[in-house]
């Protein structure tokens, strides 16, 4: 199958100010040390590689006080240049979603600012059809009707169980329009069976690639820029006609981020 790459265009928050001060995931722990000058080159590389790609990256200051600024995923969602705005769970974030919210106004972007908690893409992933949407450790339902509603696009919600796997992009990736992959552990029995009915094609990833991050992933269709540790991952797409490039984001992994959580689409109105 021959795949063509599509132009994206992303924000990103460089971690001028990244630390793990405190835990709100399992993977993180503040009595770790974290290497924030080694942070901003794994970050910079990646930065440089979406370039190289020929994608359009826009940044958003970091601000002092608020080191998950950096996973940028999390601070709205952008479909048909519409910018729903992010509401966090843990009050440690709470300032990033005015903080995003008020980079996208300053750009003439069309905003909502949320009543109900939903983490941005890191839970709001959009296919051709749908707008996956999970929900069980930190959006909620009544956050992901709230994008139904202002962004246009139906929602489909699906329960994630598995603390490890508490924002869907760490569970799930879309690679291209309807195409997706999936760790079918991180979700109820309910939802796994909604997912094999929408995508019976799915590529099913293995626990230890989840665990990796391999699902943390940006497909631009052809490009899947992913954590270089998760090879089982790497492996399914050369199969699949992707062309897997690994990363090493180690610094960032250790705040219970990766690749996709460093990058916020903004896609513009058609
Ligand atoms: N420390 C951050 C948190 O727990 C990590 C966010 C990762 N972002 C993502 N899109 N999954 O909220």
């Amino acid at each position: 199958m021959t795949r063509t790459a599509r132009p994206r265009r992303f924000l990103m928050c460089r971690p001028t100010h990244f630390e793990v001060s405190y835990a709100i995931n399992p993977w993180m722990d503040p009595a770790k040390p974290v290497d924030t000058d080694l942070a901003v080159l794994q970050w910079e590389r990646l930065h440089e590689l979406y370039a190289e790609l020929g994608h359009r990256v826009d940044l958003i200051d970091p601000l002092p006080g608020l080191p998950d600024m950096v996973y940028a995923a999390n601070g709205a969602t952008v479909v048909d240049g519409k910018v729903l705005g992010a509401r966090f769970r843990n009050a440690e974030r709470a300032a990033e979603g005015p903080a995003y919210l008020e980079w996208f106004r300053e750009h003439g972007f069309t905003t909502h600012d949320p009543v109900h908690v939903n983490e941005g893409e890191g839970d709001l992933l959009l296919t051709g059809g749908h707008l996956l949407a999970g929900r069980g450790f930190r959006s909620v339902s009544a956050g992901h009707a709230e994008a139904q509603e202002f962004l246009g696009r139906p929602v489909i919600g699906l329960d994630l169980v598995d603390p490890r796997f508490y924002h869907l992009d760490t569970a799930l990736s879309v690679l291209d329009t309807d195409e997706v992959m999936y760790y079918p552990g991180a979700f109820s029995p309910g939802s796994r069976a909604v997912l094999r009915r929408l995508f019976p094609d799915a590529v099913l990833v293995e626990e230890a690639d989840a665990e990796a991050f391999g699902l943390n992933v940006m497909s631009d269709g052809l490009n899947v820029v992913l954590p270089e540790a998760a090879t089982g991952v790497a492996a399914r797409l050369r199969e699949r006609g992707f062309r897997p490039i690994g990363m090493d984001l180690s610094e960032l992994f250790k705040g219970g981020g990766s690749v996709k959580c460093c990058t916020l689409e903004i896609r513009e109105a058609a």
